[in-house]
């Protein structure tokens, strides 16, 4: 756990220049626009510990795969999100030396992300080993406001000497991943071109041939006055830069103002690349730095408006607030549906592929509430695009007619994943795709996506469940064998009863969403069991047998869900009695120990009592809670905000606050001791339903929102934004109790602690705490 990130509201600040801190910063830094991305890298050359990363959304490469023994059924490639041309340079020579902070005495620097405004700055002073003493101001950003852009704006000043200063701003295409399983290269050169003022590199990658044009075009600025100086251009393979030599007065600045367009084959076509790339160029250029910067500030002033979570009296619970939906808002947009969320965004490589079941079990409820509704409905439709896939995929594992198995980690539908035990078992991704799509409609009341789109995904996930499942005569019940459930801390299991309730649960929900197509658009529901084969009569009624007859581990004397039906033979010592040494587990114990232990790495019947609370009695989700949380080690971010929210809802409001404060500064604490890596930001959305459906116990019942609020004891007031069928309610909870107004011209049917209400349009309700 560190602690260097100075406490402001709308602002992350780092302080002082520690190298040590250096990579976490580059994470949590981070910029992008939902389109591009990229880690805080310095502009100018830095020779220390750094991880360069630049991101373009959707473009990837199917790295072979690499395991130390081969399973049938493993897929052969994972497909990873490619570290893409790096634009961010701008080298600096002081008359013929480098400027390098590894290299330099720094008296002072901070590093500010203005969340606001939506732009990374730094300000820095440093003397070079030559002696030579400058003062230095960077700041950039990937546009909101038009996507295929960005900018950046470096003013140098020397301090103690006149001379010559060199910059050479470049796009340097000679990248490699990290995690490159062979050391190979993904990109091969297109082409490229160097001009006075600017160049492009056009990059493509190997085998999926996804081609970008990275180019920039530049401006320099002396004396307040804008210059031309001759400019060498530089060229070698993959890279080009421009030499700009400068005569700078002690104490006068410099300024190079570098624009940026990032374009790519998915949204171009090929043949017209360069010549977009060169149109998108000329109009930032010519729109200039503040004009953009303006309209960077405005759209990300829309997205607030929308999205914030304000907290009063807690200045380091409103910052970690915005820092998550910040992060959230640069991933993913919510524009184009061929795009997804990756755990790590834009911020860093690991994970590799796009989409896991983070998305449609912890994203999905973030965009629904602050977003419109296409935003969630484009998330869908990733997934219904790529049915044909996961019934591919199902296929190489010998699922037959038209079962679906949605992959554990994907880009483009084909699974990525390679450890048999996750692959092939931790096989509940499946029931999170269609608890997405009951979550949507139950939200947007938009039945209409069941008929066109959502029908045909859930029959393909109930068919999976139903070849999975097998009839075990000797419990007279229908048994799932060899699973992993969301604790990854146990495989090979018998019975999860999260997966088990959730693939009853599937085969339950596409029977009613099919009475309800067939109901309200008979002619689609024809065409679909045509087009799919839907044996009604036969497929029905083993669906049926099946929820009737499924095992749900279940023990009488502590009556709480077993986790598996071998879960109690495990030695029960609970976390608190673990020497604090042990912990995390996943870097202290041996995989074989932690696989026999009881631990448990995030929500596993925790989070099926999530999923369909309104099932249990609070004494049922009570039992379960004060049994499983205890020997619960949380070493997944997403295991924190189901264990807030279940706590809130048991009205335990200290230890909702207490896993709320996990979640909430994960990256900008390095809890985990590894942001270095990358910001969890799949887990922010955790964060964020911790509050709004935690603190604020948000639930949407019968087509109505409720609320049961409290606040916690250190905040003097919370408030928020949210959109419900064509409403939108700003809720503000404080300690003499709840306001909600509703900004808009529609009625709002709320319940608030259990008493129905009704916000007229503009106006506002009142319900003081007794
Ligand atoms: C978690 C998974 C999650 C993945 C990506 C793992 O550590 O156990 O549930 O899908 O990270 O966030």
């Amino acid at each position: 756990m560190k602690n260097y990130i100075k406490a402001d509201e709308w602002s992350i600040i780092e302080e002082g220049f520690d190298a040590h801190h250096h990579q976490i910063s580059e994470s949590i830094f981070s910029l992008g626009n939902g389109r591009m991305g990229q880690r805080a890298n310095f502009e100018e050359a830095y020779s220390g510990q750094s991880l360069l990363g630049n991101y373009i959304a959707g473009v990837y490469y199917p790295d072979k795969t690499r395991v130390g023994w081969w399973k049938n059924g493993y897929p052969e490639y994972f497909a990873k999100v490619l570290n893409a041309a790096n634009w961010t340079t701008i080298d600096v020579s002081l008359e013929g030396e480098q400027l390098d902070l590894a290299k330099c005495a720094v008296s002072s620097f901070t590093r500010q992300l203005n969340m606001k405004e939506g732009y990374l700055k730094r300000n820095f002073r440093a003397r070079t080993e030559g002696g030579r003493e400058v003062e230095v101001e960077a700041i950039r950003f990937c546009s909101m406001a038009d996507d295929e852009t960005a900018a950046i704006k470096y003013t140098i000043t020397p301090l103690n000497f006149s001379g010559t200063i060199t910059l050479a701003p470049a796009i340097d295409g000679d990248v490699v991943n990290k995690d490159s399983n062979y050391d190979e290269k993904f990109w091969d050169e297109v082409s490229k071109a160097s001009r006075p003022d600017g160049g492009y590199v056009v990059m493509r990658t190997k085998k999926t041939g996804f081609e970008v044009a990275t180019g920039m075009k530049f401006s320099i600025v002396q004396n307040g006055k804008a210059v031309q100086p001759p400019a060498e251009a530089v060229v070698k393979e993959k890279y080009i830069a421009s030499l700009i030599k400068l005569q700078v007065q002690q104490g006068q600045s410099v300024s190079i103002v570098k624009y940026v367009a990032n374009l790519s084959s998915q949204n171009h076509p090929v043949q017209k690349l360069t010549e977009n790339l060169e149109l998108t160029l000329a109009r930032v250029s010519a729109k200039g730095f503040d004009t953009m910067l303006a309209e960077q500030a405005a759209a990300w002033a829309k997205k607030w408006e929308r999205n914030d979570i304000i907290i009063e009296g807690d200045v380091s619970a409103q910052q970690a607030i915005r820092f998550n939906i910040f992060q959230l808002n640069q991933t993913y947009t919510g524009e184009d549906d061929r795009l997804n969320i990756g755990p790590k965004g834009f911020t860093g490589e690991k994970y590799g592929g796009s989409t896991y079941w983070d998305t449609e079990a912890y994203c999905v409820p973030f965009y629904l509430a602050t977003a419109h509704p296409k935003v969630t409905r484009n998330l869908l439709l990733y997934r219904y695009k790529q049915l044909g896939k996961a019934i591919e995929n199902a296929a190489l594992l010998g699922f037959k007619n038209g079962a679906a198995l949605y992959p554990m980690v994907t880009m483009d539908g084909t699974e990525c994943h390679n450890e048999w035990e996750i692959t092939f078992e931790e096989i509940h991704r499946n029931g999170a795709i269609a608890y997405a799509i009951f979550n949507y409609v139950r939200y947007t009341a938009d039945e209409t996506y069941l008929a066109d789109y959502g029908l045909e995904v859930l029959i393909a996930i109930a068919r999976f469940w139903s070849q999975r499942v097998n009839w075990s005569a000797n419990k007279g019940k229908y048994v799932m064998l060899g699973v992993t459930g969301p604790n990854e801390y146990e495989n090979n299991i018998n019975n999860n009863w999260y997966t088990n309730t959730l693939a009853a649960w599937c085969m339950g929900y596409a029977m009613e969403v099919a009475e309800k197509v067939k109901a309200l658009a008979p002619e689609k529901y024809e065409a679909l069991i045509a087009k799919i084969n839907f044996d009604e009569g036969t497929e029905t009624a083993k669906f049926k047998d099946i929820i009737e007859k499924m095992h749900y581990p279940y023990d009488d004397d502590l009556q709480v869900f077993l986790q598996q039906d071998g879960y109690l033979d495990k030695e029960q010592i609970l976390v608190k009695d673990l020497p604090a040494a042990d912990r995390p587990l996943n870097q202290k114990w041996s995989w074989d120990r932690i696989l026999r232990s009881c631990y448990i790495k995030q929500a596993d019947v925790l989070q099926g009592i999530y999923f369909f609370e309104d099932r249990f009695d609070t004494e049922t989700i009570r039992r379960n809670f004060d049994f499983y949380e205890p020997r619960t080690v949380h070493e997944s971010s997403l295991s924190p905000c189901v264990h807030a929210i279940l706590a809130a809802r048991l009205g335990d409001e200290a230890r909702a606050y207490e896993f709320y404060l996990r979640t909430a500064r994960l990256d900008l604490d390095d809890y985990n001791n590894d942001t270095e890596d990358g910001c969890h930001i799949t887990s922010m959305a955790g964060t964020w339903m911790s509050v709004i459906e935690g603190f604020a116990g948000m639930r949407v019942r019968d087509g109505k929102l409720s609320f049961q609020p409290f606040i916690p004891e250190k905040w003097a007031s919370f408030s928020f934004h949210i959109g419900f069928r064509g409403a939108l309610l700003h809720i503000k909870v404080s300690k003499h109790g709840v306001q909600i107004s509703n900004i808009s011209d529609k009625p709002a049917d709320v319940v608030v602690y259990g008493k129905g209400q009704v916000v007229g349009p503009n106006s506002e309700l009142t319900i003081n705490k007794d």
